[in-house]
């Protein structure tokens, strides 16, 4: 039998959720998309990458972004969420994980996003060194109902599947 305990495979799932505010960007996966609100937010508030960030720690077991990058912290505002993923990603492999896919949906209103997924998807693939075909980007609106739907918030949601490496002998 091997020694190895780590199990096979690990999912997570991550939530985000931020206030639409006039004269913010709006930032998804790093992309910056034209419209007059954005997220308000600490950091630089995007969403998307956030959710994601959830979901590596999670299906490490490893808390949330906020264990790791407290919002109180003055280092942290403004800051480029890309440092973030990045942190989650390095424990993935610490731990002796590789990423295989990602499944995601951002909640918005308007304005609409979908001529912007090629781009969302790439740099989100790029971030998390995929390929894009195993990154999923997903927009849906409110339906007018609730904080999405009155415009009042974005939300993001994602899924990651790990797998894990081969142990070294
Ligand atoms: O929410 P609903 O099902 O009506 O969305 C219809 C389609 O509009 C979605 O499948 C999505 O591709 C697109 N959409 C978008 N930008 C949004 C919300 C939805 O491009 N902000
Ligand atoms: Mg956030």
């Amino acid at each position: 039998m091997s020694s190895d305990s780590r199990p096979p495979f690990r999912i997570g799932q991550g939530w985000d959720t931020h206030r639409i505010e006039s004269g913010r960007p709006l930032i998804l996966a790093g992309i910056r998309i034209p419209s007059e609100f954005g997220f308000a937010g600490h950091s630089d508030a995007d969403v998307l990458f956030h959710a994601v960030t959830d979901a590596l720690l999670g299906a490490l077991a490893l808390g949330d972004i906020g264990v790791h990058f407290p919002d109180s912290a003055p280092e942290w505002k403004g800051a480029d969420s890309l440092q973030f993923l990045q942190h989650a990603l390095k424990l993935v492999t610490d731990r002796g994980y590789e990423l295989i896919n990602v499944d995601t949906s951002v909640l918005l209103e308007r304005p609409k996003l979908k001529d912007y997924r090629p781009r969302i998807r790439e740099s989100l693939a790029g971030a998390l060194n995929l390929s894009t075909a195993n990154v999923s980007v997903k927009f849906k609106t409110g339906e007018q109902v609730g904080p999405v739907g009155e415009g009042r918030s974005c939300e993001a949601q994602a899924v990651v599947l790990l797998s894990a490496l081969l142990q070294r002998r």
